[in-house]
């Protein structure tokens, strides 16, 4: 008898402790939600009760249907960067329908379609986002692990719901299907730089530098403004994919000197989305002059930077990050009017961990898009 009274206080503390502890995400703002979270930096990702903050004036709350699974994602999830706060819920390339709208918000209504990508927020003062350039806002707020205003952290897509504010969402295409999410990482991060360079000029010839998330969007985009592509990739395994596949008009190995010797000076531009360390001297060899070499992934160390090669050919070295709200809303129109859709394996919310796994290792052609509003179940 006196052993189970001091059972049941134990427990009793115990899930007072729990709740304490809890409390923070899951009653911290009004609206019940629920998502898959990582706790700690092993990664591994695991149903989480939260909450979503109120739907405000010029807020448009949405129910995720999909959701797309970034290199960035799992850089969060492990913090790799140092920086994650848990429990982390990723996922910032997500499309969904509409369930409710601010009473001042007057771009969408219930039933729409709408997709919203790496950004929620911004100051919407600077000169960064006076000129529709939010995503080179200091004061950005990102979708997953991001801090609001109100001292938050934001939660990303891998979840039930979302309240965003109109001026993040972009209008979904109704002629684009919903599983094509990545367009709004993926998609922009390869879109702007062609656009901003100046490289979507019709007979122009880019290279595009690894065959991945990025650089599958990369040929596709550039073939769809009429420019001859030439893939560049360490592995002769990936030419009849990019040829076949993707429809690029010709292939380099990067680790074959005769053939990127052969290939000097003749690409008005290169989308490098490499985000290994690698030499970029034979790159620059391959433009033509004036040509322009972007870079779009991000390797952890710097890279070596031949300036030879740059005066001789007034060459120049760019980069380039994801996209403003207004690009991303252009990209998706272009890319429905185009048919221009990722290559994607859509997987059920519990593959998740798989998902990520297979991710690590390149095994995916070329993103996993989570099917969120099919097999998203609240446990
Ligand atoms: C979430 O909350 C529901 C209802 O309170 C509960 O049944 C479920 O076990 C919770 N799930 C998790 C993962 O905590
Ligand atoms: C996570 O949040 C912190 C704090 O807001 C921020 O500094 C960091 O950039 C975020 N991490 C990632 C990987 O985005
Ligand atoms: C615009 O963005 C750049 C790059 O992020 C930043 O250095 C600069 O401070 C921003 N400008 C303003 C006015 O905030
Ligand atoms: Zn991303
Ligand atoms: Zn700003």
């Amino acid at each position: 008898m006196l052993f189970s009274i001091v059972y049941i206080t134990q427990k009793n503390q115990e899930s007072a402790k729990k709740s304490i502890m809890e409390k923070s995400h899951e009653n911290e703002h009004p609206i019940k939600a629920f998502g898959w979270a990582a706790r700690d930096t092993s990664g591994v990702l695991s149903p989480l009760n939260f909450s979503r903050r109120e739907t405000g004036e010029k807020d448009v709350q949405f129910k995720v249907m999909y959701c797309g699974i970034c290199h960035t994602d799992l850089h969060q999830i492990k913090n790799e960067w140092g920086i994650t706060k848990y429990p982390i819920i990723p996922g910032h390339e997500i499309v969904g329908v509409v369930t409710e709208v601010g009473n001042k918000v007057d771009k969408f209504k219930i039933g729409d379609k709408i997709g919203v990508g790496y950004l929620v927020g911004s100051c919407n003062e600077c000169e960064n986002c006076t000129n529709d350039l939010e995503n080179y806002c200091p004061g950005q707020v990102l979708t997953a692990n991001g801090t609001h205003s109100d001292g938050t952290i934001t939660h990303g897509g891998y979840s039930d719901l979302m309240v965003v504010n109109e001026h993040f969402i972009v209008r979904w295409p109704d002629n684009l299907p919903m599983e094509a999410a990545p367009l709004l990482c993926a998609g922009v991060t390869t879109y702007s730089p062609l656009r901003y360079y100046g490289l979507d000029k019709p007979g122009m010839h880019i290279g595009v530098v690894g065959l991945g998330g990025l650089g599958h969007m990369a040929v596709k985009f550039a073939k769809a403004f009429g420019t001859k592509v030439t893939v560049i990739s360490t592995s002769i395994s990936k030419k009849d994919e990019a040829i076949e596949r993707l429809g690029a008009d010709s292939f380099l190995v990067s680790r074959d000197p005769e053939q990127m010797q052969a290939a000097g000076g003749s690409l008005d531009g290169i989308i490098d989305t490499v985000s290994a360390v690698h030499p970029i001297f034979p790159l620059l060899n391959l433009l033509k002059t004036n040509g322009k070499l972007v870079m779009v992934g991000a390797p952890e160390k710097p890279l070596e930077l031949p300036v030879f090669p740059l005066l001789l050919g007034r060459k120049l070295v760019g980069g380039s990050a994801i996209g403003g709200v207004k690009e991303v809303q252009e990209m998706v129109n272009f890319a429905e009017k185009h048919n221009i859709t990722p290559d994607v394996e859509v997987v059920p919310m519990e593959y998740v961990n798989r998902a990520v796994e297979r991710l690590v290792k390149s095994d995916v052609k070329y993103r996993f898009v989570l099917d969120i509003g099919n097999t998203l179940k609240k446990s």
